[in-house]
């Protein structure tokens, strides 16, 4: 089957929550992480993502329940596992749920879940979401006891975090970034034994995704920040170029 192939290429899951930073930063109802997520599935998106925060500083509420229902792309709803994000997400029953570590302080997600450490209740906690109908994934390190666990609570999907390797090749430490993907790799062969299907995101950019993208056994990666980041010089052009014409048309008609 050649790569291309719908069934044989890896699918990417853009995240839209950097949007909604923008937008909050101003309070304006602009710029919509709705119509981002609509033109992220024209430009070939496979998924979107969304992280609703327990402190709202991006997406909100009403992003998610407006992301649920006008979305044609699976929706992948990251959260927290409280009792409260559980309920949201059982409103919305969305495609697949992300578990993921929250801590209020954090500048974004820094580490993976510990399931191991927190097996029994993760187990109890995911079953109601199992239940509706959401393929239930665990962003978790390339570490084999989280993989191991990760399995044995019945979760569907590991999402391996790729924020080290990232981090290591921008500070330059190529020997690091290389132990750091072998690590990848190596869980993410572990993952799939283990019945597991394997996704991998947080601060991939051009430079960082081929060897993730290269890995056999991925099959999805979450890619937010730098797109949204690179999107801005791929349109700051045309958006001046456009404001530069009101300005003349309004000269021209006064
Ligand atoms: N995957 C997960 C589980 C995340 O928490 C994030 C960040 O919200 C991403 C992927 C995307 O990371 P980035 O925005 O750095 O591409």
């Amino acid at each position: 089957m050649a790569p291309t192939d719908r069934a044989d290429r890896l699918r990417l899951g853009v995240n839209i929550d950097h949007v909604a930073t923008v937008r909050n930063a101003r309070g304006t109802p602009y710029p919509d992480p709705l119509r981002a997520a609509l033109l992220a599935e024209q430009a070939g998106a496979d998924g979107i993502t969304a992280h609703l925060r327990e402190d709202r500083r991006h997406i909100t509420d009403a992003d998610i329940a407006a992301l649920a229902g006008r979305l044609s792309a699976p929706l992948n709803l990251e959260m927290a596992a409280t009792e409260e994000m559980r309920a949201i997400a059982l409103r919305h029953v969305p495609h697949a749920v992300c578990l993921v570590p929250e801590r209020r302080a954090e500048r974004t997600t820094e580490g993976g879940l510990d399931v191991a450490a927190d097996a029994v209740r993760l187990r109890d906690y995911i079953a109601p979401l199992v239940e509706a109908g959401c393929r239930v994934s665990l962003f978790i390190a390339p570490d084999a006891d989280q993989v191991d666990a990760a399995a044995e609570i019945g979760a569907a999907v590991v999402e391996l975090h790729t924020g080290a390797y990232c981090d290591l090749h921008l500070e330059g430490d190529g020997e690091g970034r290389d132990a750091e993907l072998a690590r990848i790799e190596a869980m993410a062969r572990r993952a799939v034994a283990a019945g597991l299907e394997v996704h991998a995101g947080h601060g991939l950019t051009y430079d960082t995704v081929g060897p993730v993208a290269a890995i056999a056994q991925m099959t999805e990666l979450n890619i937010g920040h730098f797109l949204i980041a690179d999107a801005l010089f791929r349109g700051l052009s045309g958006t001046i170029a456009q404001m530069r014409r009101a300005m003349d048309a309004a000269r021209l008609a006064a």
